[in-house]
């Protein structure tokens, strides 16, 4: 049974640490300068020290120039393999013939190598892509379909690209193949 003596204790005790645990931490927040109220507002905290990162600014991942990228492309596009490339163009029949003439939710791709952007009769373009590319060479279409937003803002083409060089070359390689 708890008698008003034992409460009173164990309140007391309780109401003790407390104000032992918050008086700490205020000492704390005075001798160290820890916590909010220790700096004024408006005030900014400078960094002592800057590590420097490899790769600078980038995050994380190095920058590959524009030159590297064009030579491991020319490099991929020398050994491509145009059978492989067929396996590489089902993603883009969901939107695109390969027959002449057959304009899907994109232009037929009947010829595209060495084709003026914007050019297929009758297909409603965004006109974004002609801002960017005369004509499709495999460089063009290289970098296009690495990342199609980003080499052609605006394009209505809903695609998020083929990360692979080689994969991109095949597929052009088979492109090339298909002149309608
Ligand atoms: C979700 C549908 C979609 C997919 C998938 C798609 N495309 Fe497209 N593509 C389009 C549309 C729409 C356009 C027209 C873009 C514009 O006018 O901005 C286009 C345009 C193009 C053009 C420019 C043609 C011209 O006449 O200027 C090329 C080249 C092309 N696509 C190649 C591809 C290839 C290769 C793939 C597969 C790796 C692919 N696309 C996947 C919808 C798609």
């Amino acid at each position: 049974m708890f008698d008003t003596m034992t409460l009173t204790k164990i309140v007391g005790g309780f109401c003790g640490a407390l104000l032992v645990f918050l008086l700490g931490g205020w000492l704390a927040q005075v001798v160290y300068g820890t916590g909010e109220t220790a700096h004024a507002e408006g005030e900014e905290v400078h960094q002592a020290y800057i590590i420097p990162v490899e790769g600078g600014e980038g995050e994380g991942e190095p920058e590959v120039s524009a030159e590297e990228r064009l030579a491991e492309f020319q490099t991929a596009f020398a050994s491509a393999d145009a059978a492989a490339g067929e396996g590489e163009f089902r993603p883009c029949a969901a939107c695109h013939s390969l027959a002449a003439g057959e304009n899907k939710t994109g232009p037929t791709l009947a010829g595209v190598v060495g084709r003026p952007s914007d050019s297929v009769e009758g297909y409603d373009y965004s006109g974004a892509l002609e801002q960017v590319v005369d004509v499709w060479s495999p460089e063009h279409l290289n970098f296009f379909l690495e990342a199609p937003q980003d080499y052609v803002p605006g394009t209505k083409m809903n695609f998020r690209g083929i990360s692979d060089a080689q994969d991109r070359a095949n597929l052009i390689a088979y492109l090339q193949g298909n002149p309608g």
